[in-house]
């Protein structure tokens, strides 16, 4: 097991790669702390992976909400040694008509989140000199039509990656950042069924990913493996970023 008594915070813990991390990260012998905004995929996850797991309902816009999530993950286990800040969602339309509304709650919910979670994780973490901190991005940094305002937050997430690898390293606390491609969970599930063959098409290894291949994406950086890699993005999209 390459996780053993790991205290492993996970956002967006209810769903889809959250999920799978979740899951994974158990079976390294993890002890795991989940939020989400919707109490009832983590409640169903935590059912399955046993008494020991904190759960919390935590909007990771809100900052009250995220250091109360961290406050109770640290009543409980004493210590954090890994922030996986995963929540994220998309409101796709093209630029033209997008309305602010829809600007504003994604990059919210993935840049703000992101922000709020790793300031509340870095305090317990600096205090300890020792912490992994995984942010996501996505293949959609690189620029995608119907998604301006998902790609400037996932885009604006390796900048804040790259600065907080420097901010934290005096610390022992790496921050990386894992960019999947396109990842069978609800939210690719959600889109029409022409844009998803589409995707299929530009996809080198011709599959999505699995939430599965994601995590192990995770678990590498939170490995021993990975102790001197700090500020680095790893695609995880089956060769969809490389090429002209
Ligand atoms: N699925 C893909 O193809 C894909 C590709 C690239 C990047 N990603 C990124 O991976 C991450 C996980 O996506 P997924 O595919 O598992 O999606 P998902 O919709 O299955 O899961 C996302 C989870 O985030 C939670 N969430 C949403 N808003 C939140 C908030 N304000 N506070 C706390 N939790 C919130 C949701 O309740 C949900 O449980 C996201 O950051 C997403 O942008 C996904």
């Amino acid at each position: 097991m390459r996780l053993t008594n790991q205290v492993a915070w996970i956002t967006g813990a209810g769903s889809g790669i959250g999920e799978a991390t979740a899951r994974r990260f158990a079976a390294e012998g993890a002890r795991l702390a989940l939020t989400d905004v919707n109490p009832d995929g983590i409640e169903r996850v935590a059912k399955d992976l046993g008494p020991d797991v904190f759960t919390a309902v935590a909007d990771v816009t809100n900052r009250d909400q995220v250091q109360a999530a961290v406050k109770g993950i640290t009543d409980k286990f004493g210590r954090l040694d890994i922030l996986i800040a995963n929540a994220g969602l998309a409101k796709d339309g093209l630029a033209l008509k997008m309305s602010e509304a829809n600007w504003d709650l994604v990059v919210d919910v993935s840049l703000k989140g992101t922000f709020l979670c790793c300031q509340a994780a870095m305090r317990p973490m600096i205090t300890q000199k020792s912490g992994r901190i995984v942010t996501t991005a996505s293949i959609a940094s690189l620029g995608n039509p119907g998604q301006a305002n998902y790609s400037a937050a996932k885009a604006g997430i390796i900048g804040l990656t790259k600065t907080l690898a420097l901010e934290l390293a005096n610390w022992n606390i790496t921050v990386n950042c894992v960019a999947p491609g396109a990842v069978d969970t609800p939210m690719l599930q959600a889109l029409k069924e022409e844009i998803r063959q589409g995707m299929l098409q530009a996809i080198p290894l011709k599959r999505f990913a699995q939430p599965s291949e994601i995590a192990a994406a995770h678990l590498f950086f939170c490995s021993e493996d990975a102790a001197y890699v700090s500020g680095q993005i790893l695609f995880v999209d089956g060769g969809l970023s490389t090429g002209i």
